[in-house]
């Protein structure tokens, strides 16, 4: 099981359970805007554009609050692009961005994704609808896999044997690559700073000719980047060194670092069933149950459920 990253339980230490219907997100706004101002923070100093990722955080009642503080989003397909425009995590049509990376995309939501999106990315070179999506006037980038092991839990890890989540890295070509106007990776979880590093050096080891051919480099979630501990100066630093070296925009699309200890999920225990995976609480996300090993997660950072 992967034991939680979270600083602990903070302002919800005295949180009177009883105040709140059951079940329920119970949000602190207050820890939501200091983990939004250390992310703009790293923003400005590294030059970076931090898009919130939607698959984690999709709140839509402080959409303002993060749209005042961040670049725009990241969506996982149609409906969280239109979730995204609709609901004012994007108000800034001329500075904000909307990127979309699914594993594939149905052919017959690809128009409509691309009038929303300003990134598209593919995870395979030769996927169906390069031509067309390029075509819509949208910036095409391709996600690759970097195969390297480094996540916390094999089953967090994109990287892992057999992963479908980016063309592996040791396949691809420099005029493959040449085709992208954005390269793309997502490898870690709850991380701190080494693992990108490490990542990073494996990337332009392998790849490093065809990174100048790139407008922009995105480089995933998964920094845990608003954590006391984490190393935010290296951050800074190697962003700045990647954007100079090979004269690209770098994104990130961190998605927990925006809620991290910012919320509780208030549960209610109607029946215990007598086995030893039962999970307590379940609600619709995309990561598998670190308890049951099925369907989602009962909490990534609070520990409190
Ligand atoms: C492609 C992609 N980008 C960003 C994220 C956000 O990751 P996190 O919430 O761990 O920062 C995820 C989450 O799995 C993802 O799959």
């Amino acid at each position: 099981m992967l034991p939680t990253q979270s600083g602990g339980s903070g302002a919800f230490a005295h949180f009177d359970l009883g105040r709140v219907p059951s079940p329920c997100y119970v949000v602190d706004k207050q820890k939501i805007r200091s983990n939004l101002e250390v992310l703009q923070n790293i923003a400005n100093q590294s030059g970076a554009k931090v898009l919130l990722a939607l698959k984690a955080f999709s709140m839509w009642s402080l959409a303002k609050l993060v749209s005042d503080y961040l670049d725009g989003c990241c969506a996982s397909g149609l409906w969280e692009a239109k979730l995204a425009r609709q609901k004012g995590f994007i108000r800034d049509e001329k500075l904000q961005v909307l990127s979309t990376f699914s594993p594939a995309f149905r052919s017959e939501e690809l128009e409509e994704i691309c009038s929303l999106s300003d990134h598209l990315i593919f995870n395979h070179p030769f996927a169906e609808g390069i031509k067309d999506a390029r075509k819509s006037g949208v910036s095409v980038g391709l996600r690759i896999n970097p195969e390297i092991s480094l996540g916390l839990d094999p089953k967090y890890d994109p990287c892992s044997e057999n992963s479908r989540l980016g063309y592996p890295m040791s396949k691809v070509s420099d005029d493959m690559l040449s085709l992208f106007d954005g390269l793309h990776i997502h490898t870690l979880c709850e991380q701190n700073f080494s693992p990108l590093l490490e990542t990073w050096t494996k990337i332009e080891k392998s790849i490093g000719k065809s990174l100048h051919s790139f407008e922009w480099i995105n480089l995933g979630g998964g920094h845990h980047c608003t954590r006391a501990d984490y190393d935010r100066d290296g951050l800074i630093g190697l962003i700045s060194e990647i954007a100079q070296k090979y004269d690209c925009q770098v994104y990130l699309e961190p998605g927990e670092a925006v809620a991290l200890d910012g919320g509780i999920l208030v549960g209610t225990v109607l029946d215990i069933m007598d086995t030893e995976k039962t999970c307590p609480a379940r609600f619709k996300c995309h990561l598998p149950c670190t308890r049951c090993d099925r369907g989602s997660l009962p909490t990534r950072s609070s520990g409190r459920i």
